[in-house]
């Protein structure tokens, strides 16, 4: 016996066709629309990623405008390109697409490449409404406060479509309606390329519209339906850099909620910053103004105080990070401590209950399980034995110009303040250095070094010191009162500038 395949498990009859080959001038960039950012990836990539969740048969991205920098981030994703050069329109580029749409594909679904917040469940919803609508076409739409710029969607008696009117070509009555067109469409392959070939550019800027396939479909009496978008942000294209700070916002808002929804606290959710490719373990507390960027993964239970940005880092269960962190390309083992202020660079490796303070740096380290380096320090290139202790203001001197060299302290050792570790240099378990030691040797295990001039005290020398100074300041005003006599204010003032810094040397 044979089971149906649920219509929105399945979309290989479909192919997808992104277009994102305009300029996108109103964004006044450099850099093309569609590789923009929101939320942390490109706008092209957010659809992509979209487009390919539905599983469709292929993902064909019509690319034109830095056709080659478009095209390398879509196919690192899977995707197809296929070129449209000139751009002469939005129906101009599906004709364009022709060619590399597969013959056996009885559906496209086009999606400009600049509206990101396109959920897939969405596109599964289109499709599956344009299919059992039995439909020539069916138009996302979404019902927005303010429909400025979008194409209008003029309704029949009946509620399926008659046409899109572009706000420039509208009457004041259709500019009043307040349904849009997305710009993401699923039309019936068979339907749609004799309608776009009746397509002609008669509009203000001489271009092939798709909006108007929709109105010579509806003249050959076929069926356009429109559905209409749960959430309308879903459909914003982002034409300015307003849009584009609004889409970014919208992404915030969706990861901080779902973060929320799965047990996440976070306080001021609308000031945090969380990628969409983030995980974040239960019960773990997230404090205002946090960053959580790329491939990161926060455990359970752990707390990220504020101000902390954290890039492609794992963080373990119950690990705590204090106030204002910069985290990067790292890992931070279970119930360790961090901060405040402290950075991690690439290559830091905190292993449990470690422990790095304030206004430490660690690069390219291992940082065993229980050590501690409370502060002022920076570690690079080396290993701190489990339970070590680091004195404030240690530094290991990892470079010497040309290559870098290992520092590597043994378990328990007791780095004493203000040592200075010139790498290649092995500290063994358990050995002490005195504070403030310049260490160019190896240190055997259990050992004391020390490594610094030997003091001396001079008995009354301060006492004579003062006594000395305290001469020599008087003779110094004596003279700076006889040589202003009779001078202007202004210059008296000039000469005992002049004394006081003479005396100061
Ligand atoms: C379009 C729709 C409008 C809709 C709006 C939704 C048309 C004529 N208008 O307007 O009804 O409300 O989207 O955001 O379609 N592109 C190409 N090749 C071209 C022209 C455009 O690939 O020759 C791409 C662009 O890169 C962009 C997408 O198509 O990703 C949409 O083009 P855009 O200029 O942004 O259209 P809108 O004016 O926003
Ligand atoms: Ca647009």
């Amino acid at each position: 016996m044979k089971f149906a395949m649920p219509a929105s498990k399945n979309a290989r009859d479909t192919v997808i066709l992104v277009l994102a080959a305009g300029k996108g001038t109103r964004l006044r960039s450099n850099v093309a629309k569609v590789l923009h950012r929101a939320g942390g990836l490109t706008l092209v990539e957010h659809v992509v990623r979209a487009a390919l969740a539905i599983k469709p048969a292929e993902v064909v991205v019509v690319v034109g405008h830095q056709s080659e920098n478009v095209a390398a981030v879509v196919e690192a994703l899977g995707a197809k390109s296929v070129l449209q050069n000139p751009q002469h329109g939005t129906g101009h580029a599906v004709l364009v697409a022709r060619r590399s749409i597969r013959k056996s594909a009885k559906y496209l679904l086009v999606v400009p490449g600049d509206a990101p917040l396109l959920r897939p469940e969405t596109l599964r919803r289109l499709l599956d409404t344009h299919r059992s609508g039995n439909a020539a076409a069916t138009i996302l739409t979404a019902k927005l406060a303010d429909p400025t710029g979008y194409g209008r969607i003029v309704f029949k008696q009946d509620s399926t479509v008659a046409a899109i009117v572009e706000q420039s070509a509208a009457s004041p009555e259709q500019r009043a309606l307040n349904e849009v067109n997305s710009s993401i469409y699923c039309f019936t392959l068979a339907k749609l390329w004799p309608s776009l070939a009746r397509v002609k550019p008669d509009n203000a800027h001489k271009e092939l519209y798709l909006t108007d396939a929709i109105s010579v479909l509806n003249e050959a009496r076929e069926r356009v339906l429109a559905v209409a978008a749960d959430q309308p942000d879903e459909i914003w294209g982002c034409n300015t850099r307003t849009h584009l700070a609004d889409a970014d916002r919208s992404f915030r808002q969706r990861k901080a909620q779902q973060l929320m929804d799965s047990g996440v606290t976070i306080y001021l959710p609308e000031t945090v910053i969380i990628d969409s490719t983030v995980t974040v373990g239960q019960d773990t507390v997230i404090e205002p103004n946090v960053q959580l960027l790329g491939a990161t993964k926060i455990g359970a239970g752990c707390v990220i105080r504020t101000g902390t940005v954290i890039s492609n880092s794992t963080v373990a269960d119950g690990a705590q990070i204090e106030p204002h962190c910069v985290i990067t390309d790292s890992r931070v083992g279970p119930e360790a401590q961090i901060g405040p202020f402290a950075r991690l660079r690439p290559g830091a490796d905190l292993r449990k209950s470690s422990k790095v303070g304030n206004f430490v740096e660690i690069k390219k380290s291992v940082v065993h399980e229980g050590a501690k380096v409370p502060h002022l320090t920076y570690i690079g290139d080396a290993s701190v034995g489990a339970k070590a202790n680091i004195g404030a203001g240690t530094i290991t001197c990892n470079y010497d110009g040309y290559g870098k060299f290992p520092t590597v302290i043994g378990k328990r050792a007791f780095i004493g303040s203000d040592t200075t570790l010139v790498a290649p240099v092995r500290i063994g378990d358990g050995a002490y250095v005195a504070a403030g030691s310049t260490i160019t040797e190896n240190v055997p295990a259990d050992s004391l070094a020390i490594a610094r001039g030997r003091q001396a005290n001079k008995k009354d020398w301060a006492s004579a010191k003062r006594a000395e100074m305290e001469r020599l300041h008087r003779g110094h005003s004596a003279h700076a009162s006889h040589s202003s006599r009779g001078s202007k204010p202004h210059k008296r003032k000039a000469s005992k500038r002049r004394a006081k810094s003479r005396s100061r040397r």
